[in-house]
């Protein structure tokens, strides 16, 4: 699980009455897990819900209810402050009539009309209200104000109907968290990612690949992602999918597909990842029957797939191209050769006899060679944190 993005970021989750209050349980642990700071404001009804003595534990912190607590103050504008996101979640009908005119009548209403940081809500309520003229109209009003508004999901609500209405489920509201905190290092940048193995049929039932499980290339996905990037991910069959949904996915199986996607994704980008693990040859012809057993050996004619780093190397213009290169033996020399001979920017030398690198592990050490001669060593890490370590070595050194 990627957590960069996430890591110290302060959220104020606002929790307000719906029976979907529930779910804030399991977004709290969540985004602790990831490495958030989490603070939870709620309203009266909200206690209902779900447990205040719940989420204060898991946030560690107290939650915050009521504008005075005995004798002391809550300072909701020292809170609203305080956030580098606040989230309203579940978001009633109630709280969102408040929030779109603005009235302030409870602490979690004072704390957002504070708030000076990104609001992102999640509504939750039955279907008739959510279709509702008034409803619709709070809603385009809190668009209006900036805020990002979660889709409701369709299902059985609590009344018993079914429809839309459902708040969005934990993963989903931790996904746009990430997204509304993402980074605005590469805003306007698209990125093409290869990733993940190839699969070379030769007759319906088998096929040529290779153990890439496609851990790296999903990470550079989310990583650039999550840096402001645009991304374009092609990946062969079975690879690990990048977290997010804004992530355009394109599946391709052999290295004849994966060139067509890569070469056609090519032209309207800026940067170029090539991670797959391609296979260089391919069977001259694919049987349409499965090919029966009989002599003790068979030799199976292959012929050479076209490279596709190459490719896009000899059509590179101003664009920023980074290659991988997985070698066993001579592994400088040999990444040094496929850095001139593909015109690559970068060449990013996995190296497989380092115990935790190479295929199927979550962790990574790699060097990166550069087209102006430089080598940057990473230690072993994370592939997110690898990811990271690509991105900004290229970057650093592009400039
Ligand atoms: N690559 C590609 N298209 C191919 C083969 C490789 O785009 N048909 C890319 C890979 O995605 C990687 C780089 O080229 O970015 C190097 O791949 P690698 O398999 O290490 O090297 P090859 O060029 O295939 O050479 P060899 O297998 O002989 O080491």
């Amino acid at each position: 699980m990627l957590t960069s993005v996430l890591q110290g970021k302060k959220i104020l989750l606002a929790v307000t009455g719906s029976i979907a209050a529930y779910k804030i349980i399991t977004l709290t642990r969540l985004l602790i897990k990831a490495g958030a700071e989490v603070k939870v404001v709620m309203t009266k009804e909200a206690t209902k819900f779900a447990s205040p003595l719940v989420l204060g534990t898991l946030s560690k912190h107290p939650v915050y209810r009521d504008l005075t607590e005995g004798d002391s103050w809550n300072n909701h504008v020292a809170l609203g402050r305080w956030a580098d996101l606040m989230v309203v979640a579940p978001l009633s009908c109630n709280t969102l009539a408040k929030m779109a005119s603005g009235l302030c009548d409870n602490l979690m209403m004072a704390v957002y009309l504070s708030a000076t940081c990104p609001v992102l809500v999640a509504p939750a309520m039955d279907e008739d209200m959510w279709h509702h003229p008034a409803t619709r109209a709070n809603i385009e009003r809190l668009k209006e104000y900036g805020h990002t508004v979660l889709q409701v999901g369709a299902g059985e609500l609590a009344s018993g109907l079914v429809g839309e209405g459902r708040m969005a489920e934990p993963e989903q509201l931790l996904s746009a968290i990430r997204t509304a905190l993402r980074a605005k290092t590469l805003q306007g940048k698209k990125v093409l990612i290869t990733s993940g193995p190839t699969r070379e049929p030769l007759d319906p039932v088998r096929f040529i690949a290779n153990h890439s499980t496609g851990k790296m290339g999903a990470a550079l996905a989310d990583a650039f992602y999550e840096k402001g990037a645009t991304v374009l991910f092609v990946h062969g069959p079975g690879s690990k999918l990048p977290t997010y949904p804004e992530i355009t996915k394109v599946a391709v199986h052999t290295a004849a597909e994966m060139y067509k996607a890569a070469v056609a994704g090519f032209s309207d980008v800026d940067i170029a990842v090539l991670a797959a693990a391609v296979a260089d040859y391919t069977p001259e012809t694919v049987a349409d029957k499965k090919i029966k057993k009989k002599e003790a050996s068979f030799t199976l004619p292959l012929i050479k797939t076209q490279d596709i780093l190459k490719t896009l190397g000899e059509n590179k213009g101003g664009k920023l191209l980074i290659g991988f290169a997985l070698e066993t033996d001579n592994s400088l020399e040999n990444a040094r050769k496929k850095l001139e001979e593909k015109k690559a920017d970068f060449i990013v030398l996995n190296s497989m006899q380092e115990p935790g690198a190479g295929f199927g592990y979550d962790t990574n050490k790699v060097s990166i060679l550069s087209s102006k001669g430089q080598i940057s060593e990473s230690t072993l890490a994370s592939k997110a944190e690898i990811a990271n370590f690509i991105i900004e070595t290229a970057l650093e050194s592009d400039k």
